[in-house]
């Protein structure tokens, strides 16, 4: 049993890196990937079992030689059709797009690999509905874009071309490049005259010789850090690190001529589509479910594109998300202890729970950015907020030592049936070679398998992926 759970754990954390990294999703989201449930919700519901045929971008399509500048996909040319449009359509119906890539010279393109990123949004700004098209590269220039229609009124279809396929093929290339950013450590005290301010590395560096380098790395969490050593104090001198984008690699990775295709109109442009006009969305004919399930929490589709928002509501069009109000909260966290870990997407929950529970944080916690502790004795609760580790992308200068890695924290949790931990690593790690975030998630995969066993019935959830 246990081991089964562990193994769906396993298998959705590799999964998540995967998935996201070679499904560029339209915006960001968050996903709870803990127990697989099957699909057997499918069949009651009519809208998904249409679904299951659209196809995820594909990077395959990009073209595999060097770049051609004068071919890069230009927005102002690039056609938006939308397919019959004078049919009738209803709620659950699929609307087709066709996307037709043009160079500046009005040439069709004749490869793939255009990022494109689509939205159905309400005319009706009152309904606040919106959600995601599913966009399938035929990889010669050519896409197809489709909307399942999940609610009824007049719609309008936005297309918005992120980025070229040239431009998504330097992002490639780069991506793979490990220290691009740049991070700097203050070894001594900064007050005093005595102190060094040396460059720092996420990866090892291999031009930096054994006796040059400060290694902080820690093989047990799959964390590196290396920093050039000063020559007159010891490694273990180090105070504080922060991101320093003054000292960035990218600009000398990426040509002039390149840099171009991350400016407008290359980038986040939005298409002309035709015709404009509205789509009208019918009520239904079909019968729908009555009553969806409720989501249990556990369920991939719960959090991923199946359904569509509903100003801030994500409407699931396979279960029912439960919306809880502030007894709700306040009564499904009594008696018990949130560990939030990761970046600061985790720790804006935090300040959620904050205010809505309401948590009190003794002063020491209240103004670091690393950790933060708020309890309510009323309803028992405690909520640990705690950044994961470098790398951290944040200008500002932090203590070096308060910083600890997500699995010294598993590690030392005790864990039960009153425990739950929320983790979220992506956004510091985007910069970041796909392997670096990889092997972080293994070893954290590797303390929740020592957790699980150890404290039966500890729930948790984990959120990670790349935009790349
Ligand atoms: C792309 O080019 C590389 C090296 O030139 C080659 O190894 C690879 O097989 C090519 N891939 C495709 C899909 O043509
Ligand atoms: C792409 O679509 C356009 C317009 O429908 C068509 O003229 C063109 O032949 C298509 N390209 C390919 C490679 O099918
Ligand atoms: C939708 O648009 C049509 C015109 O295209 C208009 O007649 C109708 O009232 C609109 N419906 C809603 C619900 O706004
Ligand atoms: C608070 O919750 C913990 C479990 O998290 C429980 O062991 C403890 O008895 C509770 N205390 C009170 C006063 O209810
Ligand atoms: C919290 O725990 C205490 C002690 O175990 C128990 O009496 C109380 O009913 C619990 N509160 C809730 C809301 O579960
Ligand atoms: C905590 O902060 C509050 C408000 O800023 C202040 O009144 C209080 O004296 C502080 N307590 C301690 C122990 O520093
Ligand atoms: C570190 O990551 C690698 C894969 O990149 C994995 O094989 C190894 O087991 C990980 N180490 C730990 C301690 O989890």
């Amino acid at each position: 049993m246990a081991s089964a759970r562990l193994y769906t754990v396993f298998t959705m954390l590799t999964a998540a890196v995967v998935i996201l990294t070679t499904w560029m999703f339209p915006y960001e989201r968050f996903m709870i990937w803990d127990q697989y449930s099957s699909d057997h919700q499918d069949i009651l519901n009519p809208m998904v079992s249409k679904l299951r045929l659209i196809q995820p971008p594909v990077e395959r399509c990009l073209l595999n030689q060097s770049l051609l500048f004068d071919q890069t996909t230009y927005p102002t040319y690039t056609e938006v059709v939308v397919l019959n449009r004078d049919r009738l359509y209803r709620q659950g119906d699929v609307l087709t797009v066709k996307v037709v890539a043009r160079d500046k010279k009005r040439r069709l393109k004749t490869y793939g690999g255009d990022f494109f990123r689509a939205r159905l949004v309400s005319s009706d700004r009152s309904l606040q509905a919106s959600g995601a098209g599913h966009v399938t590269d035929h990889c010669n220039g050519n896409y197809t874009v489709q909307f399942q229609l999940y609610w009824v009124g007049n719609v309008s279809i936005k297309i918005q071309l992120v980025h070229p396929s040239e431009a998504v093929k330097i992002l490639q290339s780069v991506g793979h490049v490990p220290n691009k950013r740049g991070f700097q450590c203050i070894f001594g005290n900064l007050e005093t005259k005595d102190h060094y301010t040396q460059q720092c590395f996420s990866s090892n560096n291999p031009s930096l010789p054994p006796h040059r380098k400060c290694d902080f790395s820690k093989p047990e969490a799959n964390g590196t850090w290396i920093c050039e050593k000063p020559e007159k104090l010891p490694c273990s001198a180090i105070t504080k690190c922060r991101w320093n984008p003054d000292i960035s690699r990218v600009r000398a990775l990426v040509s002039q001529e390149e840099m171009k295709l991350f400016q407008k109109p290359y980038l986040e442009t939005e298409l002309e589509v035709n015709p404009k006009q509205p789509i009208r969305v019918l009520e239904t004919d079909l019968p729908t479910p009555e009553h969806l399930p409720a989501c249990t929490g556990n369920t991939r589709e719960s959090g991923a594109s199946l359904g569509h928002w509903s100003g801030k509501v994500w409407k699931s069009a396979v279960c029912n998300v439960r919306v809880f109000n502030k007894e709700e909260i306040q009564r499904c966290l009594a008696n018990k202890t949130v560990y939030l870990q990761g970046d600061s997407t985790i720790r804006q929950w935090s300040e959620h729970l904050q205010n809505v529970v309401p948590l009190y944080s003794d002063n020491r916690t209240t103004n670091s950015p690393v950790f933060r502790v708020g309890n309510n004795n009323q309803w028992n609760t405690s909520v640990r907020y705690r950044f994961h580790n470098v790398p951290v992308q944040v200008k500002a200068w932090f203590n070096f030592q308060d910083f600890r890695y997500i699995v010294d924290e598993i590690d030392a949790t005790h864990g039960g049936p009153n425990t739950v931990i929320v983790l979220s690593l992506w956004a510091h790690f985007t910069a970041e070679p796909l392997d670096v975030l990889r092997s972080r998630l293994y070893a954290i995969r590797g303390a929740i398998h020592r957790l699980l066993p150890r404290s039966p019935g500890t729930r948790v959830f984990v959120r990670t992926g790349t935009t790349r």
